[in-house]
């Protein structure tokens, strides 16, 4: 028997490329690879990249320079670059980085195991279309190993908003839902493999719309009532989702589906309507707010996280207080913060009325800091309430185990009685500002 071939796979970005990386390990699997967690030991390393801020873009180029020392002391390992900076810039990786030998798109990646074939063979490999057929349909499966209790399912993909700061409509395409059948096979078979809490993946989640058994368009409320009479699937949860596709049954699912998680990324931008304007949202701070009220009426424990962009162009002072103002109005649980970063090919980065970064650096500090705040008054207000904890995997001290509340909260618990997968209640006895810590009931 031959050894199998090993695969280092590293995932850049949003909680879509580790799905993804999932999926690109498993259909390499069928070529014989099997995973490692360690760069100098593989046969094939994968970066699966992002392009979303300048920052993270440039981070695959410096990683790539670390490995020429791996290939120059195993000329036979393949290094391949996937996902949005493949997408962006295709064949411009292999004439910056020349060790690169494939590069793929997200949405060509079920052609993975043929382009390992050519660069096997010694060729390089591009592949950065947008096919017409479905790649998960395409997909081929390695075995069927066994999953960790939380897993994610893209159900969606690409995006027709077009924010103007955004690559996402051009790294990944135009907004597709996968059709509900699909998705509810893909469901029961990590059910059947130990899942016991699912995270529906796509960049505008509640803009779901895939076509139903029945040959209706379904919704992302009725794909959820669907998932949540597969036996054994205990939790859902969605991301990410946009204010302006936010629908009523959407909405009310919040209140109606016990196994619908009561916790919701929905991402603002901004508080000023000037600005949102020009970030194309098509939404104003008032109408988020608005939303946010019928959330919390539907389900009044709803924990919020948000998105921010700050030092967007043209952004004024008093633009971004009202964004401070949106956030103590919202009160959010959790969030994500990011100093704008112009990105090539978007309107945005056509503008010229950029602001300081100086004062971008400041805003953002002090975005971070109410944001920070608020999410410490979140995780202390937990202190003395029972959660329900989804525990995954042994804690760093002895007996202990950790896992996540309903509302996504890290809890550790010493528990060596209870093994991953279970669900149990817990009552919190101490808050930290990324953990919790309790004590089973
Ligand atoms: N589909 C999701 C977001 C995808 S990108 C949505 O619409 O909410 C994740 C986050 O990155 C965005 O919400 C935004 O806050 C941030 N982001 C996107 N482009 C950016 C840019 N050019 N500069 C800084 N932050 C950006
Ligand atoms: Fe980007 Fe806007 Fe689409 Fe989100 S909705 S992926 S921010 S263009
Ligand atoms: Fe990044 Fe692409 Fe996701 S740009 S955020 S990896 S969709």
């Amino acid at each position: 028997m031959t050894e199998p071939k090993k695969l280092f796979v590293k995932t850049y970005g949003c909680q879509m490329n580790v799905y993804d990386s999932e999926r690109m390990a498993e259909a390499l699997g069928a070529s014989g690879y099997v995973p490692t967690d360690r760069a100098d030991d593989a046969d094939m390393i994968l970066l699966n990249t992002c392009h979303i801020r300048e920052k993270a873009a440039e981070k695959v180029y410096s990683e790539l320079g670390r490995f020429k020392p791996l290939k120059a002391a195993k000329p036979d390992l393949k290094i391949g670059v996937a996902g949005c900076v493949a997408q962006a810039e295709g064949e411009e990786i292999m004439r910056r980085q020349p060790m690169v030998d494939l590069v793929v798109g997200p949405q060509t990646y079920h052609r993975l195991p043929e382009m390992e074939r050519a660069v096997r063979a010694g060729a390089r490999a591009v592949d950065t279309e947008f096919p017409p057929e479905d790649k998960f349909a395409h997909l081929p499966r390695g075995p069927r190993a066994r999953r960790a209790p939380a897993a994610f399912l893209t159900v969606q993909e690409g995006c027709d908003k077009f924010c103007s700061f955004c690559v996402v409509p051009y790294t990944r395409g135009a907004e597709v839902s996968r059709p509900a059948e699909r998705v509810l096979a893909e469901a029961r078979d990590l059910v059947d493999r130990g899942v016991r809490e699912i995270t529906l993946l796509g960049q505008n989640v509640n803009a779901y719309h895939g076509a139903g058994e029945d040959g209706s368009e379904w919704s992302l409320a009725r794909l959820i009532d669907a998932l949540a009479a597969i036996d054994g699937l205990a939790r859902i949860r969605f991301t990410t989702s946009h204010p302006n596709d936010m629908r009523d049954d959407l909405i009310g699912a919040f209140a109606t589906q016990p196994k619908l998680m009561p916790y919701l990324h929905l991402p603002v931008q901004a508080g000023s309507d000037r600005i949102l304007k020009r970030m194309n949202r098509k939404h104003t701070a008032e109408s988020y707010i608005r939303l946010i009220e019928r959330l919390r009426a539907a389900r009044p424990d709803l924990l919020l996280s948000g998105d921010f962009i700050v030092g967007f162009p043209g952004e004024t002072e008093a633009d971004f207080e009202d964004t401070l103002a949106l956030v103590r109005t919202v009160g959010y649980g959790q969030a994500y913060s990011f100093k704008y970063s112009p990105r090539p090919g978007t309107p945005a980065a056509e503008r010229a009325d950029m602001v300081d970064d100086a004062v971008a650096s400041d805003r953002l500090a002090r975005l971070q800091a109410l944001l920070t705040e608020q999410q410490r008054a979140a995780q202390a207000a937990m202190v003395g309430r029972e959660a329900s904890v989804l525990f995954e995997k042994p804690g760093r001290m002895p007996g202990q185990m950790v896992g996540k509340s309903e509302y996504l909260q890290a809890v550790h618990v010493t528990a060596p009685q209870i093994a991953a997968g279970e669900i149990a209640r817990v009552r919190i006895v101490e808050a930290a500002p990324n953990s919790l810590a309790g004590a089973l009931v």
